[in-house]
């Protein structure tokens, strides 16, 4: 057999992989330099904590039973006898709720930055649909240890799905595998959890970074006109190695956060799921759901003859189609170089109303 020799590996995997074209395009692709940049690292950021998803998720995976009989108890079994199973499922646990956290603050700072308009019109679409699926993730993934507090959490969920007219009964059952929340819900669960949701979100990646590879990073206006006034060229710097390093420190600091978290505070894991028993006081979603819960919390049963609960599930939904537009609904100011101050206030008034919406549901539980 004709083996190529150890020196020549290199060589040998370069004539059939081409891979120094990867590596050509990498010191080609150039990021912008200027005072907003840190904002550039949320993206790789998601990136790496969703990577860091898959590898947690196939290892639990390995010990993890989807039924109602079996789910409490193998989780059970992999936070007290398999070998760091419980700084796995505490990573995984962890780093779910820090993905979303840095999901939220990416699409904040492209949003701020303006990075949605033209040509980058389909990055947005993408994200939006990327954000989606990280919430199905979060939900789907909450009900999976079968315990009580995301037995009666998913109930609620579904519940408020099952209220959308029309498409709302089917849905409900979709989602329930029936009527109630049983353990046919957990195997659904389960297979859009580890099957469904992985494939779709890892094609929408792919979608995504490859927008992301073919306009290259954009500079937001002011910086733009303010480069354009002083009659220089916007500063910039390569993507590899300089950009990769920078993002490999931030990796290294979330990696050392999430530890240190599953080592002082393990993920817990409550008492199993009785369907019989009444729902406990302070049922309460998962944080990043916190704002929509509390908004549907506060309507009255009735407005105007309509039902309240029907009202707050239309304006979420419209605000979720509102954001969704945003790159077809910004006008930019006239006269202001591409910025838009209205757009910008909107931001931060949607910040500003689902933080106070959250902090709500945990000062006040039962408000
Ligand atoms: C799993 C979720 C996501 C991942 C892994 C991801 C990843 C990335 C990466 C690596 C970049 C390039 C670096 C950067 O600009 O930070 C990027 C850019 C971008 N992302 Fe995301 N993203 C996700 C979700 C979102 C969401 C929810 C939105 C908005 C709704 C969004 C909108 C954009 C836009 C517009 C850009 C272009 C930024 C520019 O050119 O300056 N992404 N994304």
């Amino acid at each position: 057999m004709n083996w190529p020799k150890p020196g020549r590996i290199r060589d040998w995997i370069e004539e059939r992989l081409e891979l120094s074209a990867l590596e050509e395009m990498g010191r080609h692709k150039r990021v912008p330099v200027h005072r907003h940049s840190i904002w550039y690292y949320m993206g790789g950021m998601t990136l790496f904590l969703f990577g860091l998803q898959v590898a947690t998720g196939i290892l639990l995976l390995l010990y993890y039973r989807p039924s109602a009989g079996e789910a409490f108890e193998s989780v059970q079994f992999i936070m007290t006898q398999v070998p760091f199973g419980w700084l796995i499922r505490s990573i995984h646990s962890w780093s779910a709720n820090l993905l979303v956290f840095v999901l939220f603050v990416h699409m904040f700072s492209v949003f701020f930055m303006k990075a949605y308009r033209r040509p980058r019109e389909i990055t947005w679409f993408s994200g939006v649909a990327l954000l989606a699926l990280t919430m199905a993730f979060g939900f789907s993934g909450y009900l999976l240890p079968w315990n009580t507090l995301a037995f009666f959490a998913t109930q609620v969920g579904t519940e408020v799905a099952g209220a959308v007219p029309v498409v709302g009964h089917f849905m409900l059952k979709l989602l329930r595998g029936g009527e109630h929340v049983t353990g046919g819900t957990l195997t659904r669960f389960y297979g859009f959890h580890v099957a469904v949701l992985p494939a779709t979100a890892t094609l929408l990646l792919g979608l995504h970074l490859l927008l992301v590879q073919k306009h290259g990073m954009s500079v937001p206006p002011a910086i733009e006109s303010e480069a354009k006034r002083e009659g220089r060229e916007a500063r910039t710097m390569p993507f590899l190695p300089n950009f990769l390093l920078r993002d490999l420190i931030g990796w290294c600091v979330a990696i050392g956060i999430l530890a240190a978290l599953a080592a002082i505070l393990p993920w817990e894991l409550g008492t199993k799921a009785d369907p019989f028993a009444p729902a406990p006081a302070g049922i309460r979603p998962e944080w990043y759901f916190c704002w929509m819960f509390q908004t549907l919390k506060l309507l009255p049963g009735h407005v105007l003859g309509i039902e309240g609960e029907l009202i707050g599930i239309f304006g979420i939904g419209l605000a979720g189609l509102v954001w969704l537009l945003v790159p077809f609904l910004d006008p930019g100011t006239p006269g202001t170089g591409g910025r838009s101050r209205l757009f910008s206030a909107f931001g931060v008034l949607a910040i500003l109303y689902m933080a106070i919406m959250t902090v709500w549901v945990y000062v006040a539980p039962g408000g």
